[in-house]
């Protein structure tokens, strides 16, 4: 795995929306893996600036997010398909009917799921995942767990993950216990992973998934078998390395 350690967060985002850019204006019909959470925010904000200043183009984009809240409506505030619009959809020049996200409303989680896969096998996977990561480990809600699953499918939030999002909420009791989220599967289907990584908080989670054990117990950690992944970090959470 790459690693570039950035000075601070606007670094980082900075960084990060060039990899993205670059991946655009090469292959204009790239296909994006998008990720949520305090810090894609930033590159998200970075790309919309990079769509207005540099005309950079989106419209032949397609996009796969990691995961959805279950159940949410689309219009609740705090569900994914909300910030995706809010923090960059709305502000670029991309289709509605390129953007992909897992849908919180789906009366059957199963038969969503596996739409969901086909349509990103149809597609041949992502040119470029763009990835966070939990406290925990997780990557999308692929939580700790003594296995991951594959396929795109319905998992509960663990206690860690729910008290971790619940900043964004009223309540912790308002947090969703359950989600959609790409398995490892879809997630290693990427040509090339853009991990991005703030904050010292996640500082030791990022030393466990760098070391040299592979473990399901942080799901990052399997990272290490892809053949591409770029980790882009700011120095706080790359503190213990
Ligand atoms: P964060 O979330 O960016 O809000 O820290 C990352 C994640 O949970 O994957």
């Amino acid at each position: 795995m790459k690693r570039i350690v950035c000075k601070n967060y606007d670094e980082l985002s900075r960084v990060a929306a060039t990899y993205v850019a670059r991946q655009i204006w090469e292959k204009p019909d790239t296909v994006l893996g998008l990720a949520t959470g305090g810090t894609p925010i930033g590159l998200y904000a970075n790309l919309a600036e990079m769509h207005r200043q540099n005309d950079l183009d989106f419209s032949k984009v397609v996009t796969f997010n990691l995961d959805e809240y279950y159940p949410i409506p689309k219009e609740n505030r705090q569900s994914y398909d909300f910030f995706m619009w809010d923090n960059l959809f709305s502000h670029i020049n991309i289709s509605k009917e390129n953007v992909h996200i897992p849908d919180g409303t789906a009366p059957d989680a199963e038969l969503e799921c596996a739409a969901y896969d086909k349509m990103l096998a149809d597609i041949g996977g992502t040119d470029l995942q763009v990835l966070g990561i939990g406290v925990n480990g997780h990557i999308g809600f692929n939580e700790p767990a003594d296995y991951l699953e594959f396929s795109t499918h319905k998992t509960s939030l663990t206690e860690s993950t729910i008290a971790a999002n619940a900043r964004f909420f009223a309540t912790p009791d308002e947090v969703p216990r359950h989600a959609l989220t790409m398995g490892l599967g879809a997630i290693f289907s990427a040509k090339t992973i853009l991990m991005l990584i703030s904050g010292e908080n996640k500082a030791s989670v990022v030393k466990e998934m760098f070391s040299d054990r592979i473990t399901p117990q942080n799901p990052a950690s399997m990272l290490q078998l892809h053949p591409n992944v770029v980790v882009i970090l700011d120095q706080a959470a790359a503190k213990l390395l």
